[in-house]
């Protein structure tokens, strides 16, 4: 069990699959009680069944982090039942790539409602409590598209800038609530994410990208990691981390 994880409640949205459900393994692992959030109820049912078999503690709550009153439930639920809210994971997020003349608007809009307003819902909802207790942890999801921007990842890239700028703002203001805030930007890392484009030959290009280059998930899930377990006096703000062999 590493220092300063176990017995930490730990709210996860996305952790369905890819790195939110990494990082739920991984810290059930290290003794953490996690709160599982995501849409597809039964994935992360069936994942708290898993971690509970292995006698960890894990609980499931069907979350659509496009609903504000949804996060709000799920945080609240946390706290209702273990008694506080430790860390606050806001990983849930989605990449439909394509140039913007293709007009796709939806898209935007989800990218815009899902990376952006899902992570202020999720900051919305830990808040009061992580202001009560005095402590707490905001843990936020960017990208190396947060850094970087690419053609056809424009509005992606524009959602992951504006998960840092939140991020980073975010850091200064909660200071005197003892909360620490750390946004982590993984590169390519194996997961679902891709299979959220929608247009051919991006998809395609993409997939071939990520079958070259990903990494597993759980170097996701040792970043969040060592963020986590450092001492409470010790605020880790920013992880940026790419396969050894991404150039970009
Ligand atoms: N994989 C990478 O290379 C990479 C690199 C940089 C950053 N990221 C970021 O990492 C985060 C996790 O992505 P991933 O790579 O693990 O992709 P993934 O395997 O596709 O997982 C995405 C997760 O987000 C959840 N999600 C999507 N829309 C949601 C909504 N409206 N409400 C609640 N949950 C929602 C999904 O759950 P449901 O569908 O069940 O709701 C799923 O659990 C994203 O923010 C992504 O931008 C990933």
């Amino acid at each position: 069990m590493s220092k300063n994880i176990g017995g930490k409640v730990i709210v996860i949205t996305g952790a369905s699959s890819g790195l939110g459900q990494a990082a739920a393994r991984f810290l059930s692992g290290e003794g953490a009680t996690v709160v599982l959030g995501a849409r597809r109820v039964e994935r992360i049912e069936t994942l708290a069944r898993e971690l509970t078999a292995h006698g960890g503690k894990a609980l499931a709550v069907r979350t659509d982090v496009t609903q504000r009153d949804q996060v709000r439930n799920l945080v609240d639920v946390a706290v209702q039942t273990c008694g506080r809210i430790d860390v606050l994971i806001n990983n849930a997020g989605l990449m439909p790539h394509s140039p913007i003349e293709r007009l796709k608007v939806d898209e935007w809009d989800r990218m815009v409602d899902v990376n952006i307003k899902g992570v202020l819902y999720g900051i919305a909802a830990a808040m009061p409590h992580m202001v009560r207790q005095k402590s707490g942890h905001i843990v936020n999801v960017s990208s190396v598209a947060g850094h970087k921007v690419t053609p056809a990842g424009a509005v992606y890239a524009a959602t992951k800038h504006a998960v840092r700028a939140l991020s980073e703002g975010l850091r200064q203001e909660v200071k005197a609530y003892n909360i620490r805030t750390t946004v982590i930007s993984p590169g390519a890392v194996a997961t679902e994410l891709a299979d959220s484009i929608t247009e051919a030959d991006i998809s395609e290009n993409i997939h071939k990208f990520y079958a070259e280059f990903a990494i597993p998930a759980e170097s996701f899930a040792r970043a969040v990691a060592f963020a986590i377990s450092q001492p409470e006096d010790v605020d880790v703000n920013e992880i940026l981390f790419r396969p050894t062999r991404q150039v970009l």
